[in-house]
């Protein structure tokens, strides 16, 4: 997922409430449309990269293919039936190990349903996103659900407001159906109103800084692709709403001069680690990717510009980000 620069030009408020009406597109500054071509560009390009990733893994099989009949042929009748069975017995082997392993996971995600830190993605903004920023936020929740079920102590993920074209695109993934996760068509603020108390938005705007997590709390991550365009929506939202809010302590880790705003999959993929390791300095360095950390002007310090999208190097070039770990934080903690 790949990272770009806040744009300050593009910067406004939504003109109704997120979960209102819905609102028409801001016009784009000229920076921005710069950006959006840029983003068209890295799109094109990245389809490109994809197609020649199929027509390599296409040969690669047929090339195996290939191989193996001609060691067939090239051996005895008895011979051959032995590499025949020995292959069989090898697939046996690991779709054995496939399922064991499925098992295991499917195990740990019920245990999650009554144990595990309640995470929620809410998907109430799909009318603040364009058919490709809805598709890579698909991608990203994708990838959280993979990621999660991989965890040693996975969380227990709520989809809300899952609805519309979110809905949609969600029920076309593979396997979608059997996910375990819950799947809620109603906002997080109806389906979970008796733990309104308990309700933290995720924000990177919030001035209470993440200190620890706790097992009460239901910790809500925006479900959001915007490249930062809807500045402070997740933060006006939950004002709004009158619940609490947070955000990360990357600040006390790692000092940037740019934005903090991470993507949905980093977020989720920093909480999870955290609550593996209970080191939010060691969760920051294993997701925020190391090229995206400036080591030529930080030397021994890091750098990320881990901000939403993140995968964008052509972009990364002209936005070096000038940071560095830093010790403490004097910040309202939660
Ligand atoms: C791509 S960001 C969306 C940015 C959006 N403009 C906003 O106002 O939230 C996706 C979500 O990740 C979470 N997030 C990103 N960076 C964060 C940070 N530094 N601290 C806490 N949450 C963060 C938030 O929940 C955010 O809504």
């Amino acid at each position: 997922m790949e990272a770009i620069e806040e744009d300050q030009s593009a910067k406004m408020d939504p003109p109704c409430s997120p979960s209102g009406c819905n609102p028409p597109e801001p016009p784009l500054s000229k920076n921005a449309r710069k950006k959006l071509l840029k983003q068209q560009r890295y799109e094109a390009k990245k389809a490109e990269k994809k197609a020649q990733e199929k027509e390599q893994k296409k040969k690669d099989i047929e090339r195996k293919r290939k191989e193996w009949e001609d060691t067939l042929a090239s051996v005895t009748e008895e011979e051959r039936a032995k590499l025949i069975e020995s292959r069989r017995s090898l697939r046996k082997e690991r779709m054995g190990k496939r399922s064991e392993e499925k098992e295991k996971k499917i195990e740990r995600l019920n245990r999650a349903k009554d144990c595990g830190q309640k995470i929620i993605i809410d998907l109430e903004f799909s009318d603040l996103m364009t058919p490709s920023e809805i598709h890579s936020l698909v991608q990203q929740i994708m990838y959280c659900y993979a990621v999660n079920g991989r965890c040693p102590s996975p969380g227990h993920l709520w989809l809300t407001g899952c609805n519309g074209e979110m809905e949609t695109q969600l029920q076309r993934l593979p396997g979608f159906d059997k996910w375990i996760i819950e799947k809620e068509h109603r906002s997080y603020i109806d389906a979970l109103q008796d733990q309104k108390e308990n309700l933290v938005y995720l924000t990177a705007d919030s001035e209470t800084v993440l200190d620890d997590l706790d097992l009460k709390k239901i910790y809500i991550i925006g479900g959001l692709v915007d490249r930062n365009r809807w500045k402070g929506i997740t933060m006006k939202k939950a004002q709004e709403q009158g619940i609490q809010t947070a955000k990360l302590p990357i600040g006390s880790y790692l000092k940037m001069s740019s934005s903090q705003v991470l993507t949905v999959n980093q977020v989720l993929e920093i909480l999870l680690k955290y609550i593996e390791t209970r080191d939010w300095k060691a969760s920051f360095f294993q997701v925020v990717p190391q090229r995206k950390r400036c080591e030529a002007e930080c030397n021994s310090d890091h750098a990320v510009d881990g901000e939403e999208n993140g995968d964008r190097d052509d972009e990364q070039e002209s936005k070096k980000i000038k940071c560095g770990e830093v010790s403490s934080s004097n910040h309202t903690t939660l």
